[in-house]
């Protein structure tokens, strides 16, 4: 299948989206006029071998003065992983005053969930669903990095994950296009800034594209999606962050279907470029040039490096082909002057828009004042507690009422474990700044608290847990922090056995039979598996890696001094073998109808058919939590959904008007989910989409009449023809608290 992408109609209206710049040109980055003749008189003073340069990064690595000629050469355009405010100076005193050209570095980091001051993991900022905090997280993860000299972020993430097994599952916001985009505008603003000044860090979009459909969810693997499916659920996060004026990309380790994304011109040039208008800087992934030829995508460096030019690729983060091949590609004819010209100017373009050429130093004294600051360590907390899923909480354990409970036994390997409680890429948390679960615990029930760690990590194998159980018997309330520690998700961290790993489930049944309340507190970087679990508990709250500040966090939603409000980004399944599972399927021919389950009947011999329909005859087709689920101390109802009209122009909006009650006794949350389903398309569609949400906050007891709007040009997917559009046709459409409820509401677009 081939679409035809150039719809002319489309260009204009996303041509008229974007910010004007001089000249009748468009830029998606905010460039101007001004800035585009800047960089044509750099452009024009400079050689060949310093354009080359530009398009060069290395990792930093030891001391200065081992690439400090290089800079002096103009052969290094950005650094990596330099994140000392000193050394940054000097690096940036180099290229400013002793290279010909005096083009300031750019300064680049994985800060991917805060710099020193960490925040939950991005699976868990997008269980906040509230794209206003997640905004405020990155913006103080951009203050404390630009104060030491990084301006460039290589995050979010915008990775699409219907595989839990993926250890980058953590890194993303999970398995739903809607709500990734929304996060993907949220981070970008934080970055950048809504007014760009000295503390604006380039956001990088990354992995472009289809990175997280790995086969078997093993890192690196190969991915075969096609292109109706990069265009209705891979490919919209990342426009919708080119169009919140994302200055960078970068090209993804995969291949799909066949063409390694790092020399794919078709994502990188036809779509990227020449449909949404980026102008911005793109970079690869560390050495993914390189590995081209391990692909067998290339015969050598200079083939692939050749062939990543052509695609769309401006800078080589650490093949060091560019460096090493381009000139005599240029030489020889096999590769145009021209077209590194364009590559130079989207880095110089950067580089102008983040003002590095008018202010290229930091300050180092008040570049340590900001780190930890307590609005950060505030923004953190608050973060860390909408983050948390409360999965389950029966008879109202939680939230613990202290004047009631007496003893508190805190156990498992992840209640004090700073380090662990960080998660994947946080190479610039401290533990000395974390504060864990047992001691924020200890500070809000002082005196109360017992600890037995029972395991003192995770994958440790036990079989007696009778120093555990004797605690929990002295206790009122056992809270169980579990889970996998950092190191089990993240990049190449890919599982094939998702349940509680190591004795972890054996502790919690131990607790179990010791007859005392038990909470379980799992922090971990992937939904796992927890259907074996849940009987040894009474509450289960989910809290991903929180974060620097995951402890008082926990402590305050514990307390009831915070309530829940985290919902599900990704499905939970019961089993690994129900991968993939996700909320946003296609309808199939046979959709599920309540079949039996083989535990519910008697096998009799010759017996062959169990219902014709599509689940799985040991797990349903069920997962054990759906898409947007997540309870609250309090309760939410939903009362009379509404559309203002039963249909509906293509130009229209749907007006949704529903009233949400708060019917407990806490002030909370609730996050209001409307999906659609479109009944009849050219192609099939899926069972629903989400199509917007908003968290709303009601008082105990009250009530309110919301109203949303939601354009009916959202409802536009890429169909049978090739072109986005929205297909005329009946619709149903649901306002709920997550994917698996609510009464369906007809309407027609005409
Ligand atoms: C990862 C990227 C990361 C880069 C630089 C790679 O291994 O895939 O996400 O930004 O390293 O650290």
């Amino acid at each position: 299948m081939r679409i035809t992408v150039k719809s002319t109609l489309l260009i204009l209206a996303s041509a008229l989206m974007l910010q004007s710049c001089g000249g009748g040109q468009v830029s998606t980055v905010g460039s101007d006029q001004e800035t585009e003749k800047r960089i044509e008189s750099i452009l024009s003073r400079m050689t060949l071998a310093e354009k080359i340069g530009q398009m060069n990064q290395v990792s930093a690595g030891g001391d200065v003065a081992s690439y400090a000629e290089a800079l002096r050469k103009g052969q290094i355009g950005s650094v990596l992983n330099e994140v000392d405010p000193e050394k940054v100076n000097e690096l940036q005193r180099i290229c400013v005053e002793e290279s010909r050209l005096g083009i300031p570095l750019l300064v680049a980091r994985d800060v991917i969930h805060g710099f020193h001051t960490v925040f939950p993991i991005p699976l868990g900022l997008a269980a906040t669903f509230d794209p206003a905090l997640v905004e405020q997280g990155a913006r103080v993860a951009a203050v404390e990095a630009s104060a030491q000299g990084v301006r460039w972020t290589f995050s979010p993430m915008l990775d699409i994950a219907r595989d839990p097994r993926w250890g980058r599952i953590a890194e993303g916001s999970g398995e739903d296009t809607y709500l990734d985009a929304r996060m993907a505008e949220a981070m970008v603003h934080g970055y950048q800034g809504r007014t760009p000044d000295s503390t604006s860090v380039a956001a990088c979009i990354k992995h472009f594209v289809g990175y997280g459909a790995a086969e078997g969810g093993r890192d690196y693997n190969s991915t075969f999606l096609t292109e109706r499916q990069l265009r209705n659920i891979y490919l919209p996060p990342f426009e919708a962050a080119v169009r919140a004026g994302a200055q960078t990309l970068m090209t993804s380790f995969n291949d799909n279907d066949g063409v390694p994304s790092t020399g794919n011109a078709f994502v990188l040039r036809d779509v990227l470029r020449d449909e949404w208008g980026f102008d911005g800087l793109v970079v690869t992934d560390w050495n993914s040039m390189g590995e081209m030829v391990s692909h067998g995508f290339g015969t050598d460096r200079k083939d692939v490096v050749a062939k990543a030019l052509a695609a769309g690729v401006d800078m080589d983060m650490m093949t060091f082909g560019f460096i090493s091949h381009l000139e005599d590609l240029v030489r020889s004819g096999a590769v145009s002057e021209k077209a590194i010209d364009n590559a130079v100017r989207n880095i110089l373009r950067v580089k102008l828009l983040l003002g590095l050429f008018e202010n290229p130093y930091v300050d180092v004294e008040a570049s340590r004042a900001v780190q930890y600051a307590p609005a950060h360590l505030e923004a953190a907390c608050r973060t860390a507690e909408a983050s948390a899923v409360l999965l389950k909480n029966d008879n109202g354990v939680l939230p613990l009422d202290s004047g009631e409970v007496r003893r508190i036994l805190v156990t498992g390997p992840l209640a004090d474990a700073p380090h662990d409680q960080l998660g994947t890429w946080s190479f610039d948390g401290e533990k000395d700044h974390t504060v864990t679960p047992l001691a924020a615990l200890r500070e809000r029930f002082p005196g109360k608290v017992d600890y037995v760690p029972g395991l003192r990590y995770s994958r440790e194998e036990r079989e007696r847990f009778d120093d555990v159980v004797a605690a929990a018997r002295r206790a009122d309330v056992v809270i169980a922090f579990v889970g996998e520690e950092a190191i089990l998700s993240g990049e190449a961290h890919c599982l094939s056995n998702l349940d509680l790993i190591g004795s972890q489930s054996a502790l919690l049944k131990a607790l179990r039979a010791s007859g005392k309340r038990v909470v379980a507190v799992v922090m971990a970087g992937r939904p796992l598996t927890i259907e074996r679990d849940l009987p040894n508990c009474d509450a289960l709250l989910y809290s991903f890696h929180p974060g620097t500040m995951g402890g008082p966090a926990l402590a305050r939603l514990i307390s009831g001094d915070a309530v829940p409000s985290g919902k599900t980004p990704v499905t939970f399944l019961r089993t690994v073998g129900q991968v993939p599972m996700y909320y946003n399927h296609n309808m199939t021919g046979r959709p599920y109808n309540n079949e039996r389950l083989l535990k519910d009947i008697e096998l009799e011999a010759g017996q062959t058919s169990l219902g014709n329909t599509s689940y799985y005859l040991d797990s349903g087709a069920a997962p054990l939590f759906p898409f947007g689920f997540g309870l609250s101390y309090t309760g939410f109802a939903y009362s009379g959904a509404r559309l203002d009209k039963d249909a509906y122009s293509p130009s229209d909006s749907l007006s949704i008007s529903v009233t949400l009650s708060n019917t407990g006794k806490y002030d909370g949350a609730e996050v209001v989910q409307v999906y659609v389903r479109d009944l009849v398309g050219s192609v099939t569609r899926p069972v629903k989409e989400l199509k917007y949400f908003e968290k709303v906050w009601l008082k105990a007891g009250e009530s309110r009449e919301l109203s949303f709007s939601i354009p009916v040009s959202e409802l536009a997917f890429w169909g049978l023809d090739g072109r986005k559009k929205v297909e005329a046709g009946d619709f149903l459409l649901w306002v709920a608290g997550d994917s698996a409820t609510g009464e369906p509401i007809p309407f027609k677009v005409l």
